[in-house]
Order: structure tokens, then C-alpha cells, then sequence
């Protein structure tokens, strides 16, 4: 379920922590094996990384379901990981979400028909001087105004 070279990446990320402390590693595990399913993480991938971590499925699911960034869903291509949060929210968040849903004909959460995006409300990403800002991929954008929001979003491919 796990491929070698996906094992291969977890297994530099137990190399990081002492020996005998490889469920550490389970943030990353989790992150990896959900990047090579098509962003997306099933219960069965949960409990492979368990597997493999030598750790209780519970204690990976509790992982798993605990921070936004694993997807349970399906995603598109792209997820717009848009901050909701306070300094988001004061710097007018809100309404530019709403621009993004109707120029996708999505809501948070759907994926557009393409496949192509999806969009999530997430909470702060540490960026709150460049407040209202997502995320996609690694990539942040920042002071966002509706215009740039068309140039991101139709730059998309
Ligand atoms: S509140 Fe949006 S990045 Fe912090």
C-alpha cells in the first residue's frame, strides 16, 4: 500500500528521531503517503502509516483527523488553503472567499468540475502581516485583493 520509494522518504524521517521513536515521524508519513494518493488520506492509508510506524491506527487516525492539512476527501490539482482566521478575517477574508467561490462555482470544501481546484477555509498560517493570504501548495500568497485573485486562480493549470 505504501510504495518503496514512498517508504523510503518516511524512512529518512525515522531517521531523525532516536531509535525506537519512529511514530514521530508520523506527521510526515501521513504527509507523504497522502501526496502520492492524489492528496487524499482513507482509513486504509491511515493504518498502512500505522503499520509501518509500529503504532496504533488510533493514534495516527488522531493525527490524521487533528490537523487540516490531510485531506479526507477528494481535492483537486490545486487546494486553496484560504486563512479565515482573526487578521484574515478583519482584513476582509470573508468576502474574498466569497469572490473565489463564485468565480470557481464551488464552495469550501467542493472541487470544480474540472478537478482542476478545490477550496478550504483553514485556520491561521502564520502569515498574518500579509493578511487576508492562502496557500497553495507551498506557496503563499499574500495581501490578496480580488484582482489578484483572478491573475492566481487563471494562472492555475
Ligand atoms: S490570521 Fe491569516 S495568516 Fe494569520
Amino acid at each position: 500500500m505504501i510504495s518503496k520509494k514512498t517508504q523510503t522518504q518516511i524512512d529518512a524521517w525515522i531517521g531523525k528521531y532516536p531509535q525506537g521513536k519512529q511514530s514521530s515521524a508520523v506527521m510526515e508519513a501521513l504527509r507523504v503517503v497522502q501526496a502520492e494518493n492524489n492528496n487524499q488520506l482513507t482509513p486504509d492509508l491511515i493504518q498502512a502509516v500505522a503499520d509501518y510506524l509500529d503504532m496504533p491506527g488510533i493514534a495516527a487516525a488522531e493525527v490524521a483527523t487533528f490537523y487540516e492539512n490531510y485531506n479526507h476527501q477528494s481535492v483537486g490539482k490545486y487546494t486553496i488553503r484560504f486563512c479565515h482566521n482573526i487578521s484574515c478575517m478583519l482584513n476582509g477574508a470573508d468576502d474574498l472567499i466569497n469572490h473565489l467561490e463564485t468565480k470557481l462555482g464551488v464552495k469550501t470544501g467542493e472541487v470544480t468540475q474540472d478537478g482542476l481546484i478545490s477550496v478550504k477555509k483553514v485556520e491561521c498560517l502564520g502569515a498574518c502581516v500579509g493578511a487576508p493570504m492562502f496557500q497553495i501548495g507551498d506557496q503563499y500568497y499574500e495581501n490578496l485583493t480580488t484582482d489578484k485573485i483572478d491573475k492566481i486562480v487563471d494562472g492555475l493549470k
